[in-house]
């Protein structure tokens, strides 16, 4: 029988104090959402809608290509917003998981298990439960003397001593596809919110004598529903504990697992090497045997093998093996660095090619520019490619040695082993093989230096 999937996530997230609609906030770089869909794909849904309202817009665009979308326009609770994927699975035969999008934490393996479980008692309704430590705020599961689950109440609408009950609902159900949009039809809003609960629906089938039942979570953490950025913290502390331990296990060396931030989509090879105060961030790939040090701060980039980035940030880019990068380098968008260049410290590249064996080490800025081979950056090489309102593009060839404190005044092109003379101001091509002195020649005035204050013949 099919498995359907409904995704909630239409609220607005009051209490996360946001422009942003709640499950769009990010977890380890993606989306809230992003997490629920990559669980829930565990279970194959032949089907699956997300219900969207407060700004459905947004949400649409980051879940368009994984799902059908149902519009929830008024937030009337879960119940109702159930209720507005029926035209697309009411009547379909099979089970429905269901699953709120600000729950992140909750893992594929444990809805299999939860479907598992629901298959195996015949259930009409399973809930994903939980023990909490602190149970506020969660509805919480109600069983009779013979541990059978009867109901679920809400935080709001609990008795004191319901108030004890460290069983918690986790917002994600399984339930019989057509048993649930019947049932919804029997949800009213007499309770302390005004709302259609979804969570009503367990008393309605047992009311009928209809199977219900809950299936435990063995670890608290993966049913955090995250309503503030308190608990958004958490979420992350938890996430990243997670994709580091899965990186230790696949062989990368943490100096500080607490303090390496690496987002969900990276991928790192073995025998990397990562110390404390790092960030990977978004589909950042790292290359075998690569050491990133402490305080690096990577974005969508591609680090090859045995690559030293030190105390550095790199966006966009790529670099291939045994490159060397840092302290304090910026390598931005649009660069490759080919294999063994330096980029030294204090060194800006931008939108370059940079061709094998080619140094860079100190005090220099490169933006659109195609650098050969082996090419000699001298301390303080400027490119000015920009004239305050174009960028133009500065062409180097191989071996080139460039003087310390150049400036190359884009365009421009350095020919094959081209040299220039340190300070100068490049604005005409160099022709390969060629030198380039573009300065004042010196003149030294014998004596002059007697007659000014600073000489000791003048001091009183
Ligand atoms: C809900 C459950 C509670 C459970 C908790 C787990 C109900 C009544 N309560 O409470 O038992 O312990 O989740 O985290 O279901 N949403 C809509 N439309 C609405 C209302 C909510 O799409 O009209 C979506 C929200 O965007 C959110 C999800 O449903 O993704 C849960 O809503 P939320 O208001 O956070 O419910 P809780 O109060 O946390
Ligand atoms: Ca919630």
């Amino acid at each position: 029988m099919n498995n359907y999937a409904i995704i909630l996530a239409a609220g607005k997230g009051t209490r996360m104090k946001s422009d942003l609609p709640k499950v769009l906030h990010k977890v380890a770089g993606l989306t809230m959402l992003e997490h629920v869909f990559a669980s829930v794909g565990a279970i194959n849904p032949a089907k699956t809608v997300t219900v969207i309202g407060h700004k459905a817009e947004l949400v649409e665009e980051v879940a368009a290509e994984k799902s059908a979308f149902a519009l929830q326009k008024e937030q009337l609770g879960t119940g109702h917003a159930v209720m507005m994927a029926a035209e697309a699975l009411e009547g379909l035969k099979g089970q429905t998981l269901i699953i709120a999008g600000d729950t992140p934490l909750i893992t594929g393996e444990s809805l299999k298990n939860l479907l598992d479980y629901h298959r195996r008692h015949k259930n009409v309704a399973t809930i994903l439960t939980a023990m909490a430590d602190d149970p506020f705020g969660y509805g919480r599961i109600i069983r009779n003397d013979r541990s059978e689950v009867t109901k679920i109440v809400e935080q709001k609408d609990a008795s004191d001593f319901e108030q004890q009950v460290r069983e918690i609902n986790t917002g994600t159900y399984v339930f019989d596809n057509q048993r649930l949009f019947a049932a919804l039809k029997e949800l009213n809003t007499d309770n302390a919110q005004g709302e259609y609960y979804l969570t009503d629906l367990i008393s309605i089938f047992r009311n009928n004598e209809e199977k219900v039942g809950a299936y435990t979570l063995a670890d608290f953490a993966e049913s955090l529903g995250v309503n503030d950025r308190f608990a958004l913290a958490t979420a992350e502390k938890v996430m990243r504990q997670r994709i580091n331990k899965k990186h230790m296990l696949n062989g990368v060396t943490f100096s500080d697992p607490d303090t390496a931030y690496i987002d969900s989509e990276v991928e790192i090879a073995g025998d990397v090497l990562i110390e404390g105060n790092v960030s990977l961030k978004g589909k950042t790939k790292v290359g075998q045997g690569s050491l990133i040090t402490n305080g690096s701060y990577i974005v969508n980039s591609t680090i090859g093998q045995q690559t030293v980035i030190t105390q550095s940030m790199i966006e966009e880019s790529s670099l291939a093996d045994q490159v060397t990068v840092g302290p304090y380098a910026h390598i931005r968008p649009g660069s490759h660095i080919a294999q063994g260049a330096h980029i030294g410290n204090f060194v800006e590249v931008k939108a370059a090619q940079i061709g094998e064996e080619t140094k860079a080490g100190h005090l220099t800025y490169i933006g659109n520019a195609s650098v050969g081979k082996n090419v000699n950056f001298g301390a303080g090489t400027i490119i000015a490619n920009y004239d305050g309102r174009d960028k133009y593009q500065t062409t180097i060839g191989n071996n080139v040695f460039i003087g310390s404190n150049s400036t190359l005044i884009a365009p421009v092109s350095l020919g094959d082993n081209a040299l220039t003379a340190a300070g100068s101001a490049i604005n005409e091509d160099v022709p390969a093989d060629s030198i380039a002195i573009a300065r004042n020649r010196q003149v030294n005035k014998d004596g002059y230096a007697a007659a000014k204050p600073h000489h000791p013949n003048n001091q009183k």
